[in-house]
């Protein structure tokens, strides 16, 4: 028997949100045991958090969330109390080329986890939470005016939304048949370290030290709502502790882009850090053939969790901004490694041939 007061699985929690998540946690709990479940795809990647893998309350399995044998597995060989659901197929654009690997892990892995839960915690809910993960891009897209709030329909429009908001309904149908003690939160566009460089502001970042294009989906007027990463993760905890049972929450930064305005912003900073010439990045700003059913603007009203949690962003975005670029211009080795290999296939094939 160990001594932990509790026992916490965090799936996911190799990739970018989830490795934040889980050094907050391991770091502010040292009485939780924290287990970290991933199957470590091409966006997993142990090397986020080698500065806590040897904490004695910390624990990594190697499994995948449709493997529904393993979960059963993993839950009678720990006593878990918890579960922080983050493990998913994150990427729009892959979503588009290749929707049957976000059906297998974000619908069907999401019900083994639920049903392991379940089944695992059979005799009393007491003292347990299942917390699932999830996105405002179920909500679909807004105009120019109004946000989402966490009784907007959802309108989920590319295969990567629709997975998530089947999973949001699948939580939350446990809730209300099972009576599991689920709690769902949807939050906006995150940034920060860690992130894999498919994503906008890595990418950007990335091909700014290389010189190469900048590609700009159709006329960049799309807008999303930034949000500190490192601040999910203090909404997360929040949640985790003091959110009600059968509740959403939307967590979102006040922090509205456009991709265009956002992207110019970036080349400016790095021309500065770079000791480039003003402009220079700014040339390599290329626009591209549009994602297909490219939503136009999420924005999230997270007044819920300010009223009733007491939570909002604390990193204005100024600084974030400048904090997240500095960490991959001083990770440029981590950027080297995880777009070597197998990332230059895609890009190839999701740009070059654009
Ligand atoms: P990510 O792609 O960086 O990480 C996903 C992690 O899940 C990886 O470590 C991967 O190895 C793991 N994983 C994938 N398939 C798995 C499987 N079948 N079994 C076990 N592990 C598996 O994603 P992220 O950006 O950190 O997002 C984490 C969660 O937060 C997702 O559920 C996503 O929908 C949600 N979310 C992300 C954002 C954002 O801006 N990134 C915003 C709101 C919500
Ligand atoms: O809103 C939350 C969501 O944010 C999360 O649920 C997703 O997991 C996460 O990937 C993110 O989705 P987006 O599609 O908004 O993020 P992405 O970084 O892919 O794109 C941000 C915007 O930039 C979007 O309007 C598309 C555009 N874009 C993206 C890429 C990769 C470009 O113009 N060029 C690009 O090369």
């Amino acid at each position: 028997m160990d001594h932990f007061e509790k026992t916490i699985l965090i799936t996911g929690g190799a990739g970018f949100i989830g490795s934040h998540l889980v050094r907050l946690f391991v770091n502010k709990y040292p009485g939780y045991k924290i287990i970290n479940l991933d199957k470590l795809t091409y966006a997993g990647n142990l090397a986020n958090l080698k500065d806590i893998e040897k904490a004695p309350n910390y624990t990594f399995v190697k499994a995948d969330i449709t493997d529904a044998v393993a979960l059963n597995q993993l839950f009678a060989a720990h006593k878990i109390d918890g579960v922080i659901h983050l493990a998913a197929e994150s990427h729009v654009d892959r979503s588009i080329s290749n929707p049957m690997e976000f059906i297998m892990t974000n619908i069907v892995g999401t019900v083994n986890l639920l049903n392991a839960a379940r089944n695992a915690w059979k005799d009393s809910f007491e003292g347990k939470r299942f917390y699932h993960i999830s996105t405002d891009e179920v909500y679909g897209s807004l105009g120019e005016e109004g946000k989402f709030v966490e009784t907007t329909a959802y309108d989920p429009r590319s295969p990567y939304s629709a997975s998530k908001a089947s999973s949001d309904h699948l939580v939350r149908a446990y809730f209300h048949t099972y009576g599991l003690p689920a709690v769902v939160s949807n939050c906006s566009n995150n940034y920060g370290g860690y992130q894999f460089p498919e994503k906008l502001i890595p990418l950007c970042i990335n091909n700014i030290r290389h010189g190469k294009p900048l590609p700009v989906y159709g006329k960049g007027e799309n807008i999303r709502d930034w949000l500190y990463v490192v601040d999910h993760a203090r909404a997360i905890d929040l949640i985790f502790h003091k959110g009600v049972t059968g509740e959403t929450y939307n967590i979102g930064g006040n922090n509205e882009w456009r991709n265009i305005d956002l992207i110019k912003k970036l080349c400016e900073i790095m021309d500065r850090k770079l000791n480039r010439e003003p402009g220079t990045s700014a040339k390599l700003i290329t626009y591209v053939k549009d994602r297909a059913g490219h939503d136009l603007r999420y924005a999230i009203d997270a007044s819920k969790i300010k009223a009733e949690l007491g939570w909002e962003p604390s990193i204005r975005f100024d600084e974030g901004f400048e904090k997240t670029i500095d960490w991959y211009l001083e990770n440029q080795e981590w950027l080297d490694d995880v777009t070597s290999g197998s990332y230059q296939l895609y890009y190839e094939k999701q740009y070059v041939s654009r």
